[in-house]
């Protein structure tokens, strides 16, 4: 039996990579981008989907996006993305389009992924006028639409801001107000079916719950925006999630660091 078959999966998290070409760490940017989707491609066993939490570029510009489209085209498995503050989402759609999950005319950014035994939902949390999340009644109701659409299965939830207070770090609440906030938690205890929450944007590790459900944030793959204390060698690894759910077990999460050419950093100037 194959592992799709017995409910086991594996999905490969990455998040916030801040593609922008026209900053002093552009190549860089790119760079740890380009190595971690290498090292995904790496793994075996093999993840069966690849997930980017947002944040895919800096600007939200189209050169910006076929960047970030041309990387993503070398995953071997298959890659959903989502909108972070940065993100543009006319831009962002148009990018990815030819990939078939975003609908051409919706308003947001939000859908379900149904061929794993797990099923996948984005949500879109971008704000028009702030970098902190919107959870807006409208996209309330069109989560719950997507949680009802289906009956048995567990839901794993994807949303660039985290829905839980981040204590580490300069404000705790990343949305616009504790009421976008409350209403985003009340909708992911919707029927129960969500066992986990998965997020990026404050570019740290950070872990919390929302009711039964375990909500955890992956550091940002951009390592010169990395946030938190790592150690020196580490200057240059990008950092990412790998979930393993197991039908009998729920969900482990599990911290991979990116390996990553020898640097000065890491050999005192001589490359080996
Ligand atoms: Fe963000």
């Amino acid at each position: 039996m194959g592992r799709l078959e017995s409910g086991i999966m594996i999905i490969a998290q990455i998040s916030d990579t801040h593609i922008a070409l026209d900053t002093p760490d552009a190549e860089q940017r790119i760079g740890d981008f380009e190595r971690t989707i290498a090292a995904i491609n790496a793994l075996d066993p093999a993840p069966d989907v690849i997930v980017h939490t947002g944040d895919i570029v800096h600007n939200g510009r189209q050169d910006e996006y076929a960047q970030a489209v041309a990387i993503l085209a070398t995953a071997r498995a298959p890659v959903y993305v989502l909108a972070g503050n940065k993100d543009n989402r006319a831009n962002l759609r148009a990018a990815f389009s030819a990939c078939g999950y975003l609908a051409p005319d919706s308003e947001f950014i939000d859908y379900a992924v149904e061929e794993f035994p797990v099923r996948l939902i984005a949500v879109d949390t971008l704000s028009r006028g702030s970098n902190k999340g919107d959870f807006c009644a409208a996209r309330a109701r069109r989560l719950i639409g997507l949680i009802d659409a289906e009956s048995t299965k567990p839901i794993a939830i994807f949303a660039h801001h985290p829905p839980f207070e981040v204590t580490v770090g300069p404000d705790p609440l990343n949305f616009e107000t504790p009421e976008m906030m409350a209403r985003l938690r009340e909708a992911l205890q919707h029927t129960g079916r969500v066992v986990a929450s998965f997020s990026g944007h404050v570019h740290r590790a950070a872990a919390g719950h929302v009711g039964n459900i375990t909500a955890t944030v992956v550091p940002c793959i951009a390592t010169t925006l990395r946030k938190g204390d790592y150690p020196a060698h580490m200057k240059r690894r990008p950092v990412y999630h790998l979930h393993r759910f197991d039908p009998l077990w729920g969900f482990a999460t599990e911290t991979r660091i990116v390996e990553t050419e020898p640097s000065s950093a890491v050999f005192g100037g001589r490359r080996h």
